[in-house]
Formats: C-alpha cells, structure tokens, sequence
C-alpha cells in the first residue's frame, strides 16, 4: 500500500526547527518559527500558566470525558476574551465557542463546517498567508483563493486592491482575515480599513473567517481584538478561529477554540451542534489540560491580572527589539526596509530578500527564517540586533 510513497520535504516553518537544533554554531539565530523568545532566548512557562497549572492539578477530581467542545467554562472564557463581555452577541447568545486542539483544530474544524451547508465555498486568503492555512482549509475539500494584500516593497498592506479584490467576489464566498499581527507579514489592517471590509462583506453576503492566533501581541488585548469584534458586530454570520499558543505560551499543549456565529441563536445552536460532530469525528473530543489552566486564569482576577501583565511584556518586548532593528536597518540597508520593520506588528515581519538571500542568512551567518523573508522578531536578543542587521544589509 505504502511502496509508491516519496518521502516529502519538510514543512517549511517546522522543518527550519530541526534544521536550527542541529547548527553548532557558537552564535545562531532563531527567527523561524513563530514561538516568543525572552532575552535569553528561552520560551519560558508564563508565571500565570504555572500557578494555574498547579492550582488545576491539586483540584481535579476526575479524568473522565468532557464532551466533544471540550470544556464549556474555558468556551464562555474564551468567547469573552476575544469578543469581550458585553460585546451583543455574547450578551445575546448568537455565538457559541468550541474548544479545539490549537489554532489548527480551530481551523480545521471550521473548514469542515463550511462544506456542511451543500455550498462547499471558495475560501480567499490573504496573499501571503501563513503557509498552514493551506493544507488546514484545503484538506477539508475547500478551493482556495488569493486577494491581494501586501506590497513587499513598502511593507504596508494593499488595501485598495484588496477592497476591490473582495467587491467581485460572488455571495456566499469566505474570507479569511488575519485579526492580527498578520502572519506571516505583520501588516495589520486599521480599525477604519476592517469597517470598509465589514462593509463589503455585508453588501456582497461574503462570510468572514477571523484566525486570531496572536492577540496581545499587537498593540495589546483590547485593542487587537477590534477587528474581530466589529466584524462580529456587523455580519449575520462569521467563524472565528483562536489560539491561545502564543499570547498563553501553551504551545504545545494545543489549545484553541472555533467560534461560530450565525443569524439567530437557534442558528447558531444548529451550526454549533454540526461542529461537534465533526469534532467527534476526527479527535472526538479536545484535550483537557490547557483549555482548564486557561479556564483558571480566566477565571480568577489574580492570576488573570498577572498574565495581562506577561503579555504586555512579551508585546513590548517585541516593540523595543523593533525599533532596534530598525535604527540598525537605517544604518546597513535602505530606510525603507528599516522603518518597514517599525511599523509592523506582533510577531512577525517580512523584509524583502530572495529565497537565496535568505539561504545565505541561514548557511553564512547562521540566521534561520522562512524562505520568504518571514522573520520572528522576538527570535532575536538585543545583543545580537546589529550582527543581525548587518548580515540582513549584506544580502539585501
Ligand atoms: C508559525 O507561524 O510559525 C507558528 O504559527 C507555528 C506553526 O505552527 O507554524
């Protein structure tokens, strides 16, 4: 059954890991996948996630089934977190989370809920996207298409050709929005930009899939929630997909939820009842562990008080190590590349360099990021900003 199976390469953003852990360099860089790094270049366990954990481990009282959406505390948490408390459709019951195994489940389990209606849509994505998108939404049978987003030169988002982009497509079509700090690109829309997109997508009856993956990390809790609030605010129906890996630091403790919103609450309780089943038949149900340190945090004003302060620090840790890398750009490349680097947000920035520019980063300077010049600032620590720089100016 298997002999006619070729090995594959590897996932450009996984692969690159392996590739690093077997580098002996004495100085190496990380910016490849995208995974926040202290000053150390440790990936600690948020203070909040440990006493949440231990506080999680010391109560539980049973290891039996929770259900296919997982754990409903962490779904109404959750559902608060990125929507907020009073948003009306909270308060109104017209959407329901799910628990799911990451950002990925999250996705995942959304693009097969988009081939249960009988319309099987075509899902727009950004172009670029984050690499991942593809497989998850394509691998549920769904055909993919680009809009135009990011003009590489100046770093800054399209938004004119993509509005247009969005005004020919046919009802009943999805896009997929970034929420924020746009991976793989960090170039974000404006608060102004996602009312004109909410606009279009109302008049042309376009359903918006919202991956929030990085909230916090932006510009802060609040505020890079804004998008997807509005956009819940204004349309009859959207998913939104959430990942609380980064701004938890729960990697690999895969925890996620879909949110799905539709017309009516009776609707909603439908297209929520579909998502279990879907959930039942591919991992059946989510696992427990990270969903229940988050349900704590949320839970708990303390603990959620500490971890808003980790956030805020991961996030400003980035701004600082942004604009160190841009006043080193400004000294070893083109202003434009360097402010370009400024003016992004989250994790993420793509400069531009060729493919083989960046495999010289990789192979003479032992910097790896993704051969399209997508590179996590956070990968870098403030005493290695000009080494960074300057090999970025060799090859750029
Ligand atoms: C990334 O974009 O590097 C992260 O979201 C990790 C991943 O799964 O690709």
């Amino acid at each position: 059954m298997f002999e006619n199976l070729q090995a594959l390469p590897e996932d450009p953003i996984l692969g690159l890991m392996a590739t690093f852990r077997a580098d002996t360099a004495a100085l190496k860089i990380d910016l490849g996948v995208g995974v926040y790094k202290d000053e150390n270049g440790k990936t600690p366990v948020l203070r909040a996630v440990r006493a949440a954990e231990q506080a999680v481990l010391a109560d539980q009282q049973t290891k039996t089934y929770l259900g296919p959406a997982g754990n409903e505390q962490f779904n109404a948490l959750i559902a608060a977190m990125v929507l907020g408390s009073k948003h009306p459709v909270v308060t109104s019951g017209r959407v329901r989370a799910l628990q799911a195994p990451g950002g990925c489940g999250a996705l995942r389990m959304g693009a097969e809920l988009l081939t249960v209606g009988g319309t099987r849509p075509t899902v727009h994505v950004s172009d670029p996207t984050w690499s991942n998108h593809v497989p998850l939404l394509s691998g549920a049978g769904l055909k993919l298409e680009r809009y135009p987003y990011f003009e590489a030169r100046t770093g800054t988002v399209r938004f004119d050709a993509m509005l247009e982009h969005l005004n020919t497509l046919p009802a009943g079509d999805v896009v997929l929005l970034h929420g924020c700090c746009h991976n793989p690109t960090g170039a974000d829309l404006s608060l102004d930009q996602w009312r004109k997109v909410a606009d279009v997508l109302v008049q042309r009856r376009l359903v918006p899939y919202v991956d929030i993956a990085y909230q916090g990390l932006g510009e802060g809790l609040e505020a890079d929630a804004e998008g997807a609030r509005l956009i819940a605010a204004t349309v009859p129906e959207a998913l939104i997909a959430v990942s609380c890996s980064k701004n938890f630091g729960l990697y690999r403790e895969r925890v996620g939820a879909l949110m799905v919103l539709a017309e009516s609450n009776l609707q909603t309780d439908a297209t929520a009842s579909h998502a279990r089943k879907i959930a039942r038949g591919i991992w059946s149900m989510p696992p427990d562990h990270g969903a229940a340190i988050v349900a704590r945090i949320l839970s708990d004003s303390k603990l959620t008080e500490d971890w808003r302060n980790e956030v805020d620090a991961m996030r400003n840790r980035m701004l600082s190590l942004r604009r160190a890398l841009s006043a080193a750009l400004a000294k070893t490349c083109s202003a434009e590349m360097a402010s370009v680097i400024e003016k992004q947000r989250g994790m993420f920035s793509t400069i531009p360099v060729t493919p083989e520019a960046v495999d010289i980063l990789r192979e003479q300077h032992h910097i790896y990021m993704t051969r399209d010049g997508r590179m996590n600032i956070a990968g870098v620590s403030m005493e290695h900003i000009d080494y960074l720089a300057k090999a970025i100016g060799s090859v750029a």
